[in-house]
């Protein structure tokens, strides 16, 4: 079975967020179950697409309503990813430094038209495509609609949603853009009176998946306006919860850290690591150490940070340490907390947050709004108990102390939720005995994609007749 992944975003090629870790591991652990699983995004001016050598194998125009671009498809020749990956080469659209701009409209159209044009030119089409998005989220409209890929229809499409807060809308004005198809369809495109990518997508998809099942349920009351269409739809959509992928992972390979360690020598292994952050960052080695690695957004409850910081800062007896960057407000609040025990690095830096897994004792995701979460499965892996808020992917992932498990959840994201759970963890640090057991139980638990890249699969097969 020939599976197409299309997406904006992939690890290692261009990251924003979780979605490129998703699309860079996915298809490889697919790869090991007998599908042949690849890759198609857009070519970025950024550091891999200039240390990397890409083959031309296959070069056409589009056309954008009026306007013609001419585009090549590149594949990357290093075989080293576990799949193949294609790339959409856009000089005036897609070659950008960042993956997102201010205006993203034209160059995710372009994208998704000339990646079906590439589809439509081969021999063989692919058996499955798998859309990632709003980026994508035309295609399902376009394969079953636009008279040109008629060929297409038949192609069975599944769109993935990671985040449903971001959906793409663009004015009607330019419904034009997208190659002709039956007026009497525009409706399809449309939301709220405007086109919304990810609307159409979740209307034209043959299933719908999310990133966790209970962020699946949530959808259903909080999906940025889309709750309706998700109830409306329930029976083609299902939650399948990420994997992490264990070979990037791997306190015991990892080129990243220091010194690799095991869950056997974990207490070394993550104190080297712990020394070395404090004293990078003029922290207290001493105290238990609390770190938060990712975007500076409300949905992570990143403008609370502040008011929950200094709150747990003023009991004088842990350090924070924070990774991250996003609301140029939030960043403001943040760097302006003046404490000994408080340090920050604003900014992305895949490296150190390599690091601050193998260093930390906590990790805080104090996320409102959560599809899956990442972070605190690389967490697990390195020996670092999580505090999570308990919702969506967090909630499917963590069990409480309290509760027979091994992290600690919040209900809720206050000031006073987070700190009490702070409280509790900081007690549980003081337990030496009980939470060094808990780190190795913690490094064992099996969060790899072997299980959900098992279960997107047989959903394929059950749309192939
Ligand atoms: C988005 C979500 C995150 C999820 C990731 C990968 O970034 O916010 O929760 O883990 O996508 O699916």
């Amino acid at each position: 079975m020939k599976v197409l992944h299309i997406s904006a975003e992939c690890f290692p090629i261009a990251k924003v967020g979780g979605l490129a870790d998703v699309v860079g591991a996915l298809p490889k652990y697919q790869n090991n179950l007998k599908t042949t699983s690849s890759v198609v995004m857009p070519f970025y001016n950024n550091r891999f697409t200039k240390q990397h050598t890409f083959t031309e194998v296959y070069k056409n125009t589009i056309a954008l309503g009026h306007q013609y671009f001419q585009f090549n498809i590149l594949k990357l020749v290093d075989s080293s990813l576990g799949f193949e990956l294609y790339c959409v080469d856009i000089k005036e659209l897609l070659f950008t430094e960042n993956v997102y701009t201010n205006d993203d409209t034209d160059r995710f159209l372009a994208f998704q038209i000339a990646t079906l044009d590439w589809i439509l030119s081969g021999h063989e089409y692919p058996d499955i495509l798998h859309l990632h998005d709003y980026h994508t989220g035309l295609i399902p409209f376009m394969v079953s609609r636009c008279y040109k890929y008629k060929p297409l229809s038949n192609i069975p499409t599944v769109l993935t949603i990671h985040n449903a807060q971001y959906q793409g809308w663009f004015s009607h004005d330019k419904v034009n853009l997208l190659p002709p198809f039956n007026f009497e369809d525009v409706g399809l495109l449309d939301w709220d009176n405007t086109v919304n990518p990810l609307a159409a997508a979740i209307k034209c998809a043959w299933r719908v998946t999310t990133v966790s099942p209970s962020y699946m349920i949530e959808l259903k009351q909080n999906a940025n306006g889309l709750e309706n269409l998700l109830l409306h739809e329930s029976a083609k959509c299902v939650g399948i919860l990420n994997g992490i992928d264990t070979a990037v992972w791997d306190p015991e390979t990892d080129k990243r850290l220091l010194k690799n360690y095991s869950s056997t020598t974990v207490i070394s292994g993550k104190k080297e690591h712990k020394k070395w952050l404090c004293n990078k960052f003029n922290l207290d080695v001493k105290k238990p150490l609390y770190t938060f690695i990712g975007r500076l957004v409300g949905e992570k409850g990143a403008d609370l940070f502040a008011e929950i910081f200094k709150e747990a800062l003023s009991h004088k007896d842990i350090s924070i340490l924070l990774l991250g960057s996003g609301n140029p407000d939030t960043e403001k609040e943040i760097t302006s907390i003046k404490d000994p025990n408080f340090n920050t690095y604003i900014g992305y830096n895949e490296d150190l947050a390599h690091k601050i897994y193998a260093g930390s004792d906590f990790l805080l995701m104090p996320s409102r709004v959560e599809p899956c979460g990442l972070n605190q499965m690389y967490a697990l892996r390195y020996g670092t108990v999580p505090i999570v808020n308990a919702i969506g992917g967090l909630k499917d992932t963590i069990i409480d102390i309290d509760n027979n498990g091994f992290g600690l959840l919040h209900d809720g994201v206050t000031t006073a939720n987070v700190n009490a759970a702070i409280r509790r963890a900081s007690e549980f640090y003081s337990e030496t005995k009980k939470f060094r057991s808990n780190l190795k139980t913690i490094m064992a638990i099996d969060n790899s994609w072997n299980n959900s890249a098992k279960t997107y699969v047989n959903l394929y097969k059950s749309l192939k007749k």
